[in-house]
């Protein structure tokens, strides 16, 4: 995600700046830039692009004289990366500079509010408003102004601000969005997070939502939104730095299992407006989606799981039918399509090559197809007739996590908002179903916490050589995505498997201790699926069972057994992945594998 670094003190600002952003880059940005007051006036420099371009625009900051600035490296969720939609975005007259992290969900409203009030707008951001209504408030005090701007803001963010009216002091603020101020002698930084600065300082304020901060040469002012002050205990760190860039975890991927959470709020909640689903730009009307008579899903990896489940859900709201490929055969098969299909093409970097080409093979067969993207304007974006994306912020581990649990919401939200517009709904069902969306960041934040008990459970099962995932209907979906994880990161051979289908050949395979993760969220299937446990358990398999909390007597049935909360039955993927990825963490972890830079894997594989 975006990355913020403010400087105010004795130095020049520009290089500690750059500095601060280079320890961000690991966060996944496409573009950089920074506002430095030069004696009488905001220098801006910004560009699309990696920030060895920015660092050359400045060269290396010596064009940017001056002690008091604010950095970014932007990861594009509202406008595509360029240079005019890069931070810092600056206010009409020029008068104030905002850098951002998060999305501002109401940004539209305001921005309407504001060109009715002849402020013209220049980029695509939502960012851009911040700056906007600075200048739309200001009277004379930045404070004053800063505070009303920050009340009328609905969403994550995370601020740097700077005005020329007054260069020496630098405000900043944050909600949802990290922000820790670092303490110097007679110099004081903001950031994103604490490796950013930890050359710099090692003591800090850790920031609550809604503590709005002044920063001065001489010292740091936090005040609430009501002006009066607040103290602050000062946190001394010595943290490794390596360490300190994961956020204190140790992988990547443990990070961002635990920020799934968060991802699904930023995924979701923009998306749901007074108890209704509103799907952004997608310009789907019901007129168009009578008129196809198939779905196809097309992606590959964790994302082709995602189109699995996406197949059950969408069939079943809409009845529309639904096929799902991976992409790579999708492209070969001579797809039966024409203008009555609508081709959903799933990919987390929108770069996958066989991806791209199934997508384009689509568009040449005159098919629509809609992407659910976790990169904006990356190719598969640029090239879809409808992109959702899935705002989860860059994904660093190569095995993906957060990315696939916000293409799994943009599906529910995908499905829920066709079928209503198919008249496929009931009023109460509608609702139940954006009740259950609104509540599923919370459920799955419940699923992280039982780590304990999966870290226990891989202890005594890492050395197994062969473990297979089974499940009916949605959980022979995630049985895919178990037994991928698995594989993806410790190199243990796993199979997935349809319980029902075991029968006919794959059983033969079970023995004396075999390992079995037996998935049975699905209610109506539950007795079905005990079933399975029983044939596999009479020929001497060890099974794990997963399902959810009101069916925890199964626990007789099972050797070990792990439950999470329970949902409707369409978001039920979402709690049950969550074990599986731990557990398939925990079992890498035992094993002393590369978690986050699998052996033979890339995180994009942009090539056939
Ligand atoms: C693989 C990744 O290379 O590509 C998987 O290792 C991923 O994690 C798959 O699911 C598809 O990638 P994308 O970016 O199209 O979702």
């Amino acid at each position: 995600m975006c990355g913020i670094v403010g400087y105010i003190g004795g130095d020049q600002a520009a290089p500690i700046l750059l500095s601060g952003l280079e320890k961000l880059e690991y966060r996944g940005y496409d573009s950089a830039g920074m506002a430095v007051y030069t004696g009488d006036s905001l220098q801006i420099a910004k560009s699309k692009g990696r920030l060895q371009v920015l660092h050359d625009l400045v060269d290396g900051g010596k064009k940017l004289p001056g002690s008091v600035g604010i950095g970014h490296t932007r990861w594009a969720t509202h406008g595509k990366p360029s240079d005019i939609n890069s931070h810092p975005q600056v206010s009409k007259s020029g008068k104030f500079a905002v850098v951002h992290n998060g999305i501002i969900e109401n940004y539209q409203e305001i921005k309407q509010k504001l060109i009715q009030k002849d402020v013209n707008f220049v980029s695509e951001t939502d960012t851009e408003v911040v700056a906007q209504l600075l200048e739309y408030y200001y009277k004379g005090d930045i404070l004053d102004a800063f505070i009303k701007v920050i009340s009328r803001l609905q969403g994550s963010y995370a601020l740097g601000i700077l005005c020329v009216d007054d260069p020496e002091k630098l405000y900043a603020v944050r909600k949802d969005s990290p922000l820790v101020v670092g303490l110097g002698e007679h110099e004081n930084y903001v950031a994103s997070d604490i490796p950013s600065i930890l050359n710099f300082t090692r003591d800090f304020y850790r920031l609550k939502d809604n503590e709005v901060v002044e920063l001065t040469r001489q010292g740091v002012k936090i005040f609430n939104m009501e002006k009066e002050p607040i103290e602050k205990e000062l946190v001394h760190v010595d943290w490794d730095l390596s360490v300190a860039e994961k956020g204190g975890y140790e992988h990547f991927m443990f990070k961002e299992i635990m920020e799934q959470p968060k991802a699904l709020r930023d995924t979701i909640s923009p998306r749901i407006k007074d108890g209704r689903i509103v799907l952004d730009d997608v310009t789907l009307t019901a007129e168009q989606l009578k008129q196809f008579n198939r779905i196809s899903i097309v992606a590959c990896g964790s994302a082709y799981h995602v189109g699995v489940v996406a197949k059950y859900v969408i069939e079943k709201l809409t009845r529309i039918p639904v096929e799902v490929d991976v992409a790579s055969e999708f492209r070969y098969r001579q797809p039966i399509l024409d203008s009555n299909s609508l081709v959903i093409v799933i990919s987390q970097s929108g770069e996958t090559a066989d991806t791209l080409a199934a997508l384009r093979e689509s568009k040449r067969l005159g098919a629509r197809v809609l992407s659910i993207v976790n990169v904006v304007g990356s190719s598969i974006a640029n090239d879809s007739d409808d992109v959702l994306y899935t705002w989860a912020g860059p994904e660093i581990a190569v095995a993906t996590t957060k990315a696939y649990s916000t293409q799994l919401a943009v599906v529910y939200l995908l499905a829920i908002y066709m079928a209503d517009l198919l008249g496929k709904l009931s009023a109460e069902e509608y609702d139940e179903y954006v009740r259950e969306l609104q509540a599923l960041p919370d459920k799955v934040e419940q699923a992280l916490q039982n780590k304990e008990d999966i870290q226990y459970f891989a202890s005594k099962h890492f050395s197994a050589k062969d473990i297979f995932f089974i499940g009916r209907n949605l959980d022979y979906a995630i049985s895919m995505e178990g037994s991928l994880k698995l594989k993806e990161i410790s190199y243990i051979h796993s199979e997935a498997y349809a319980a029902g289908e075991l029968k006919h050949g794959t059983i033969s395979l079970m023995e004396e201790g075999t390992l079995v993760v037996a998935i049975a969220t699905h209610q109506q299937l539950l007795e079905k699926m005990m079933s399975n446990v029983i044939e596999v358990r009479s020929r001497g398999a060890l099974v794990l069972g997963l399902t959810t909390e009101d069916n925890g007597q199964i626990e007789k049935d099972v050797d070990f057994l792990f439950t999470v909360p329970s949902a409707c039955e369409i978001m039920r993927p979402s709690l049950a992945v969550i074990p599986l990825q731990l557990f398939s963490y925990y079992m890498a972890s035992m094993k002393g594998c590369d978690i986050d830079k699998p052996r033979n894997l890339a995180k994009s594989v942009t090539v056939e």
